[in-house]
């Protein structure tokens, strides 16, 4: 059985830990999925992983298939998903490089295809959405943070944006008081998709800067980079710690 699959972002487009076993090329209703299912074991334990991206980072994030990357992950038996996700912060205590695990969402994206519930012919369905982030995958994250040694935040609001392009300094300041600590840009639909296929969901986001306004100097892509790269380091090191712990059911 799977253990869980991986969803990587920016920063995180293979997992250089993954000695991979196989990858599949699938196909959903919903079209294909951003890469082909990369499978492989990890800690001893299988687990599949999806750039959703795409293999080479050519997808920007209005353009994910979001859909069809959740749906070919429950297709595939995955009952549980660990989501990686560049982010900015908001919250004056977050610094690039760092590690939060985030408990609320603010959606604002526009023009995604952000359902499963919309066909033809297919009954009107409502799902729960009020703790949009699994507790139970959250915890192993904080108890693979605290093995880990890996200094992590262990809640916040991530703000979803539509993007591609980063924020304006008065968004951030809306956003802020909105209640964000971090703002990202595929967090939604991906989040709420997980919940319709009753999918364990959470996500590790990494912050890759300080959000538009909240240095003086403009948002670098350059150090994006840098700041990517250091914090995947840790999200490596956090996933060997974190998949031994989750549950085999
Ligand atoms: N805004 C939105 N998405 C991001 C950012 C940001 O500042 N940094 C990394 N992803």
């Amino acid at each position: 059985m799977t253990t869980a699959a991986i969803i990587g972002g920016s920063g995180l487009t293979d997992l250089k830990n993954l000695s991979i076993t196989r990858r599949e090329v699938v196909r959903t209703p919903y079209g294909e999925p951003s890469a082909p299912m990369v499978y492989g074991r990890l800690s001893g334990k299988e687990v599949v992983f999806l750039p959703r991206h795409g293999p080479s980072h050519t997808i920007p994030p209005h353009q994910i298939n979001y859909r069809a990357n959740l749906w070919a992950l429950k297709q595939a038996g995955i009952r549980r998903v660990i989501a990686v996700a560049a982010v900015g912060g908001i919250a004056a205590s977050l610094q690039a490089g760092d590690l939060v695990f985030p408990d609320q969402i603010i959606d604002y994206t526009y023009g995604r295809a952000h359902t499963f519930f919309d066909g033809e012919h297919k009954k009107v369905t409502h799902v729960d959405f009020t703790y949009p982030y699994c507790t139970e995958l959250r915890g192993v994250l904080n108890e693979a943070a605290r093995r880990a040694k890996i200094a992590a935040t262990d809640r916040g609001t991530y703000g979803a944006t539509q993007g591609p392009r980063f924020e304006s300094a008065a968004e951030i300041v809306r956003m802020e008081r909105d209640g964000c600590d971090i703002v990202g840009m595929t967090g939604m639909p991906e989040a709420a998709l997980a919940r319709e296929l009753d999918l364990r969901y959470a996500t590790i986001a990494v912050v890759a800067n300080r959000a538009a306004g909240k240095e003086r100097s403009l948002i670098s892509l350059k150090e994006i980079e840098a700041h990517l790269e250091e914090g995947m380091t840790k999200v490596r090191l956090l996933l060997e710690h974190a998949i031994p712990l989750i549950a085999a059911d």
